[in-house]
């Protein structure tokens, strides 16, 4: 996965005549603060927001764009997105490409400098748009405006315990369909995921991925549930990332939660799928709790099928038929 070419040219456009070093450095300090999570504010200046639209902006497009595409068969029911914390406005350019459908946009960022780079980078689709920015701290912002499809991308973690429980509750409450909640790939950002859930499941909601139930979450000691996407490093991405590859792998967790039940798979692999001699093994998240199968060469179909699966797909249904 990769940005959109029109994103990245208007990003490397933005920065190109920008001291390369400078933004380097504002990389490095952005992500130790990140990692010490010992900050009020994590952004602070411009060489720092460059730095998330050319390091980070790539890997939370990505994924939110994955997690996205698992509601596109729901695609004329999103009529309207509402992103919190929506940043440079990533969210809205993964759910502009799965949901054309999506007209009315509101954007709650409280970093208004951040969010007005992100819209000077917007493409001629987006500009058509009816999109209203907010300036706003989440925390003070409630009741949200009802919207079909509701976002909060990569915001939980900077947010209190008490503030996450809040926003989530007033998300909830602003979602006409569909809120989905995307983190970091850590125990820390599972935790997050894990305990929105709860409080979602205790608010009435209908879990639809990427757990295959609304029951209580069978993963248990020091596992936790995360999924990983492959996204391409531009030359300017490596640069700046002092990265030798040309590609990194994002590990996430996420969830969706509907207003109304939905017809969804009932398992997830939930692991990247093991290849033995003449047999597949697989680790999915079942309604029956966490499962490990051995798929057999002798079991066709089955096999068939599992040769195609990878981490984080539906799985498939032990009778040999693909649930999803
Ligand atoms: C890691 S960035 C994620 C941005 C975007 N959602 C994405 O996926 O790329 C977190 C964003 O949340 C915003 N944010 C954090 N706390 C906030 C609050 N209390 N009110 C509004 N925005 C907030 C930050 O300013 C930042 O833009």
């Amino acid at each position: 996965m990769a940005l959109p070419p029109s994103l990245y040219q208007a990003i490397e456009k933005l920065t190109e005549s920008c001291n390369f070093s400078d933004i380097q450095k504002a990389r490095r300090d952005l992500t130790q603060r990140y990692h010490t999570k010992q900050a009020s504010a994590f952004i602070t200046d411009d060489a720092e927001r460059l730095s998330y639209l050319i390091t980070r902006m790539p890997a939370t497009y990505a994924v939110g764009h994955t997690v996205l595409k698992q509601l596109s068969k729901e695609a004329d029911k999103i009529t309207s997105l509402l992103d919190l914390g929506a940043g440079p406005g990533t969210l809205l350019w993964a759910a502009k490409d799965i949901f054309s459908s999506i007209k009315d946009v509101t954007l709650i960022e409280e970093d208004h400098r951040l969010a007005e780079l992100g819209a000077g980078l917007f493409d001629d689709v987006l500009k058509k748009k009816q999109i209203h920015h907010i300036k706003s701290d989440l925390r003070q912002a409630a009741p949200f405006a009802p919207h079909t499809l509701v976002t909060l991308s990569y915001v939980l973690g900077e947010l209190s315990s008490n503030h996450q429980k809040a926003v989530i509750a007033a998300a909830w409450e602003a979602t006409i369909e569909f809120f989905v909640l995307m983190e970091p790939g850590t125990p820390q950002g599972f935790e997050r995921i894990r305990e929105a859930r709860t409080q979602l499941i205790e608010m009435g909601a209908f879990i639809i991925a990427p757990c295959p139930h609304s029951l209580a979450c069978p993963m248990a000691g020091k596992d936790w549930c995360h999924f990983s996407e492959r996204l391409e490093r531009t030359p300017l991405h490596r640069l700046i990332k002092e990265a030798p590859f040309a590609y990194e792998d994002e590990k996430y967790s996420y969830v969706i939660a509907a207003k109304s039940p939905l017809k969804h798979s009932l398992s997830r692999v939930i692991r990247k799928p093991q290849q033995g001699s003449g047999h597949f093994i697989l680790d999915l998240c079942t309604q029956n709790g966490l499962k490990r199968v051995i798929i057999s060469r002798k079991n066709q179909e089955l096999y068939r099928i599992a040769r195609h699966l990878e981490w984080g797909d539906p799985g498939p249904k032990l009778d040999g038929k693909n649930n999803d």
